[in-house]
């Protein structure tokens, strides 16, 4: 048995042992009464029950304090406004000390939510780290989603106060805010009592009397604000990731679990040391945002880069390497897609070679698949590891990754590796029995599942255990569907619910189909993803529409993208519908959403036995064709 070996059996034999040694390595207000709490067992677990500790004091203070004071905490690189700005952990300290005496002021206390609806700037992380320092719950909203989406969050939250800036910056547009803040309040009206706005150069906000606080003069003026001590199972934040409905699912992530895990796979996943520049090029609004550039590289000490702007087109697909090179950064962390961006731009890989990546050690790619293709290229350009790691918003961090700093395993393209400690991954066939090895099956965990992973979704227990845990009893469901090999190599080909993967970005095809449905002309709606070349899957909608309706299919097609657009938001790359008679059923009246998504890749499918009527199909191809699939 190598040391690998050694250390997952001892995570899957000796969870407590094991992530108590992990958890040594933070500050503890109160130690804890029991580092695994089953008593609500078998759906809910807690981590580190009875401890009390502050995440944000082990993100900042601890180092601030303790040597670091004069390290960048976070250097802000931004291409898309040629600004840069090096924030060492002191003053970062001091500003998130102010922005929590900001919330303080406003009434914010303990187990209040604050959403977060901002750019790549370092005021995200700011907002992020002060929620944290006074025990506040974030919950940040990705820029690309529209007003709809961030009022159904402001529902469920409920946010006394909203944190913001005055634009986004796209490639060639500036995106107003306000237009879309004020329009999610519109829809979530008498919830959110406050607004603190960064005024960027590239828009203003117009600040209302009595609700508006403009960020720099409220930090300016406010007191700095202590460390709350918090339960190490309080929340520290939700994020709303999407599920097979409309209704995002609100992941809940707690303090204590999460500090231990995100600082354990720092060393132990991806190689890194406390002082090591560490990058990961993925938005706030994500989880890879989350846990890769706000808190995991903060507590291990290590500097983090924020990135405003694109793999691409900011100003060419050398921009990464720039960034590399400027900042000496060691490790790199983001999507197969942006790697795919690139390679398009730059074939050969010729602007690599005017940078120096001497210090580069290493690229992981997490998010979607990541094609073999892909990884040979990174591989052959770069000469570094390349990582695919699998995880999801559920976890908060890899569940199976090649663990750099244990033992570096030989990489197989198509595979993230094996599971990660303190994950017990598991291929199960519906009659809940472990498939042979190679064979597909839904991707489990048994329970309980590590430190970080949700503990439940935000006011909502029943949907948390029917959405993970009613269908095999005793494991956490990914929704996931893969196999495993000899070598207990893990595969993860596919989705088993309707959630799509566009550039790495999750998104429910639920969701856009609510949104088509709402359109007056549509009947009956549905909605695939299709494989793309760039971003790996694009979603295409299928409408019929209402009896009589007698209108050109064309303005239809406009009207229903421009309506994902404003809805969901221009995240959802809602670009390709297409107007059909009919949508191929089962008998039992289940849209096959499945098989029209092989015709649209240009797959080999079996027409299912259930189906009501087969030619439905012919007409499906048809209409497919018609928009440009199947691709090439
Ligand atoms: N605010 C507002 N709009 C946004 C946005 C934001 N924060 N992020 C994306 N958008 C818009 C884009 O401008 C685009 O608009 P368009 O339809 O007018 O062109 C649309 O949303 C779709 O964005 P995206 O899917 O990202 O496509 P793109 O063509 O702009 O860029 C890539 C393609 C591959 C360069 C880009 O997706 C990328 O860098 N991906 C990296 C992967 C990543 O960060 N994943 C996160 C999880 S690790
Ligand atoms: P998200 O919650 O947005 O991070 O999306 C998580 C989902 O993305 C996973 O459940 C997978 O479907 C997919 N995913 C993430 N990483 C990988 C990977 N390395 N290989 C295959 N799929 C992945």
């Amino acid at each position: 048995m190598g040391k690998l070996d050694d250390i997952y059996r001892r995570s899957i034999d000796d969870r407590e042992g094991f992530w108590a040694d992990a958890a040594g390595e933070l500050e503890w207000h109160k130690r804890w009464d029991k580092v695994l709490d089953d008593s609500r067992a078998p759906h809910f677990y807690r981590w580190f029950a009875g401890a009390e500790c502050n995440t944000c004091y082990n993100a900042l203070d601890r180092h601030a304090d303790g040597g670091r004071g004069d390290q960048a905490a976070i250097i802000y690189d931004s291409p898309i406004t040629g600004r840069q700005k090096r924030i060492t952990y002191s003053k970062l300290r001091d500003k998130v000390a102010r922005c929590a005496g900001v919330l303080t002021e406003l009434g914010i206390v303990k187990g209040d939510r604050v959403i977060i609806y901002m750019p790549m700037i370092p005021q995200a992380a700011v907002a992020m780290l002060a929620c944290a320092r006074i025990g506040a719950v974030h919950s940040v909203v990705f820029g690309g989603f529209a007003s709809n989406e961030l009022a159904t969050r402001i529902k469920d939250a409920r946010p006394r106060a909203i944190l913001t800036a005055s634009c986004g910056i796209e490639p060639g547009r500036v995106i107003p805010y306000q237009p879309l803040v004020e329009g999610a309040l519109d829809l979530a009206p008498g919830i959110v009592e406050s607004i603190v706005v960064t005024q960027r150069e590239e828009a203003a906000w117009t600040l209302r009397d009595g609700r508006d606080h403009d960020w720099k003069a409220a930090l300016d003026a406010a007191a700095p604000a202590a460390c709350v001590p918090v339960k190490a199972t309080d929340p520290l934040y939700v994020l709303y990731t999407s599920g097979t409905t409309g209704q995002p699912k609100g992941v809940v992530r707690d303090n204590g679990g999460h500090m231990v895990a995100l600082k354990w796979s720092m060393k132990n996943v991806y190689d890194v040391d406390p002082g090591e520049i560490f990058w990961a090029a993925s938005d706030v609004g994500w989880v890879v945002g989350h846990s890769y550039i706000v808190y995991a590289p903060l507590l291990h000490g290590c500097t983090t880069v924020l990135f405003e702007g694109k793999p691409v087109g900011t100003p060419d697909a050398g921009t990464f390497w720039r960034v590399i090179a400027d900042h000496g950064v060691t490790t790199l962390f983001t999507a197969p897609t942006a790697f795919r961006a690139i390679k398009k731009e730059d074939p050969q890989g010729k602007l690599i070679g005017q940078y120096d990546l001497s210090k580069f050690r290493a690229l992981f790619l997490a998010g979607e698949r990541c094609d073999p293709d892909t990884l040979a290229w990174a591989q052959d350009k770069l000469k570094v590891p390349v990582i695919d790691h699998w995880w999801q918003t559920e976890t908060g961090w890899p569940m199976a990754s090649n663990c750099m700093g244990i033992e570096p395993l030989p990489v197989k393209p198509g595979s993230p590796t094996r599971a990660v400690p303190g994950y017990d991954v598991q291929i199960i066939d519906e009659k809940m029995n472990e498939v042979p090895r190679g064979q597909m099956g839904a991707i489990c965990v048994k329970l309980p599942m590590p430190p970080s992973c949700l503990p439940t979704l935000w006011n909502a227990d029943q949907r948390f255990i029917d959405s993970y845990l009613a269908d095999y009893p005793g494991f956490y469901k990914t929704g996931d569907a893969g196999y495993m090999d000899e070598d207990g190599y893990i595969y993860v080909m596919s989705r088993i619910d309707d959630v799509i993967n566009v550039a790495g970005h999750r998104l429910s095809t639920g969701a856009i189909e609510e949104v088509l449905a709402s359109h007056p002309d549509v009947a009956e709606c549905a909605v695939i993803g299709a494989e793309d070349a760039l971003k790996g899957q694009l979603p295409v909608g299928f409408l019929v529409l209402k009896a009589g309706v007698d209108r050109d299919d064309a303005e239809i097609v406009t009207e229903v993208v421009k309506l994902v657009r404003d809805q969901i938001g221009p995240v959802a790359a809602f670009k390709n519908a297409t107007v059909v008679k009919r949508l191929p059923k089962t008998r039992s009246g289940k849209i096959l959403r499945g098989t029209m998504a092989s015709i649209a890749d240009g797959k080999d499918f079996k027409t299912p036995a259930t189906i009501d009527d087969p030619a439905i199909l012919d007409e499906i191809a048809e209409n497919l064709k018609g928009i440009g699939y199947p691709k090439g």
